[in-house]
């Protein structure tokens, strides 16, 4: 593994891959027309097929390749002791400090890589100007209130992340499924917190999806269980096509260890702004599980034929969009082809959010939109696909290129002769004419192959 490198190997920039979500209908600010609002974004056509992609393969390697996971959709607001046991009503916080001049607001473990309110170019507190207060404590998550009356007993929280719901049904699922330790719950569902310092695009917002999976162990097997998960973990990103040279594991600090947690490493990726954690994969012990049968008085533990226990918990979890945006950085390209820029998007074919675009050489030629709407109506049933005839093949082809589309098939003169078309290749942009009757087949066959990007 290569730990070294600290410079993003490539042609993105967090301005250029944003700039092309948006020009492209990946993603787009929130609520744009009323000046937006901080970090919320929204997901065009693109972007939703993309995250559709990223949460389709977790839920493939993590339960439907699997024997030893389930799957769970608990709700976002949950009763609101659940987080009063979990730690997080006193726990969940981050360090803040004001400033009385400029009068805004900064994360106190995070002032170098902030920037000053009246002179941007420096960090907070290094201006004569700044003054800062001391820090404390700010709670991240959203409050509301359940029913008609606003008061304390009423007050409830938007979830800040999807475990606690895995684990409050940890009982309701031993006995209702068919598992024992080692066994997993995972869910895929949106978490809310109120970040100090979001920014720098879809890597840190306030509304987000997390994939999560708890993992129940025999205490026991914990330590070994925490190897296994970080590195199949690891393996996920990698075989999906992020470059090895941009993936390291960071094991915590004991200082810089969640309330939860007795061990955690992070799998981080070099993302154009530098080493960032991309997903936790923690040693959560049986932390939670006894929190909540304290709390609760309800037993929470596995009871076997000859033994009783409580579980330790190891934890892999991670948002779409911090993966969605991984892919995005390490698959986005710029270069020049027959003398004319091109941008790419070289994604792992199954996480491209179209797989195949279904070309007429000439848009105007009655037989050759005849054959190619038939075989688009014939693909899309298999695969995303999409039909173009407007503008010049060339055109067609980049913007093709641009939404990171792998393959696309032209239908021209020599298909209504013999019935083969061109198959074009993103990435090598080689061309090969295969039989139109065998196309939906051999696609279907490369989207199970492996892939691997250029290095
Ligand atoms: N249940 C454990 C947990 O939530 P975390 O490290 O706070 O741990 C897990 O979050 C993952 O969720 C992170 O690795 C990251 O992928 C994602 N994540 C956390 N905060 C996020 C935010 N504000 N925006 C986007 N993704 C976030």
């Amino acid at each position: 593994m290569t730990e070294q490198l600290n410079q993003f190997q490539g042609a993105a920039t967090i301005e250029k891959v944003a700039s092309l979500c948006r020009r492209r209908a990946f993603v787009f600010p929130s609520s744009d027309i009323y000046g937006g609002l901080g970090s919320s974004f929204d997901f065009g056509h693109y972007g939703v097929l993309m995250n559709d992609n990223v949460k389709a393969e977790w839920r493939r390697a993590l339960i439907q390749e699997r024997e030893d996971v389930v799957a769970l959709d608990s709700a976002i607001i949950l009763q609101p002791q659940v987080w009063v046991a979990s730690g997080h009503v006193s726990g969940f916080s981050d360090p803040l400090v004001d400033c009385r001049t400029c009068k805004l607001r900064f994360r106190a473990d995070q002032l170098e890589q902030s920037a000053c309110g009246r002179k941007p170019s420096k960090h907070p507190g290094e201006t004569p100007d700044c003054d800062l207060t001391e820090p404390r404590q700010f709670n991240l998550m959203f409050e509301t209130y359940v029913g008609p009356v606003r008061d304390d007993a009423a007050r409830a929280y938007l979830r800040p992340e999807t475990a606690q719901g895995i684990f409050v049904n940890f009982k309701n699922v031993v006995s209702s499924m068919r598992v024992k330790p080692p066994f997993g719950i995972a869910q895929i569902g949106k978490s809310f917190r109120n970040e100090i310092t979001p920014g720098n695009f879809l890597f840190r917002m306030r509304e987000f999806e997390q994939m999560e999976m708890e993992f129940f162990v025999p205490p026991d097997e914990a330590a070994e269980w925490h190897r296994y998960w970080i590195d199949a973990r690891r393996d996920w990103h990698l075989s999906l096509g992020i470059r090895e040279s941009h993936l390291r594991v960071r094991a915590h600090g004991v200082e810089e260890l969640s309330h939860y947690s007795s061990a955690t490493s992070d799998i981080e990726y070099l993302y154009p702004i530098g080493w960032q954690e991309l997903e936790g994969v923690a040693n959560r012990g049986d932390y939670d599980l006894r929190q909540h049968a304290d709390a609760s008085g309800t037993k929470l533990e596995w009871v076997g034929h000859e033994e009783r226990y409580v579980p330790h918990v190891i934890e892999p979890a991670i948002s779409v969009v911090r993966s969605t945006l991984a892919f995005l950085c390490d698959a986005y390209d710029e270069e020049e082809v027959a003398g004319r820029p091109r941008t790419v998007l070289r994604l792992h074919p199954r996480i491209a959010p179209v797989k195949v675009a279904v070309l007429p050489l000439i848009g105007k030629d009655t037989a050759m939109v005849e054959q190619a709407r038939g075989l688009y109506e014939e693909l899309r049933h298999a695969m995303s696909a999409e039909y173009d005839d407007s503008a010049a093949i060339g055109k067609r082809y980049r913007r093709q290129d641009e939404i990171g589309t792998p393959w696309a098939l032209t239908i021209d003169e020599q298909t209504l002769e013999d019935g083969t078309v061109t198959l074009r290749d993103r990435d090598t942009l080689e061309q090969e004419r295969i039989p139109i009757a065998g196309a939906r087949a051999l696609l279907e066959d490369r989207l199970r192959q492996d892939w691997r990007p250029r290095e």
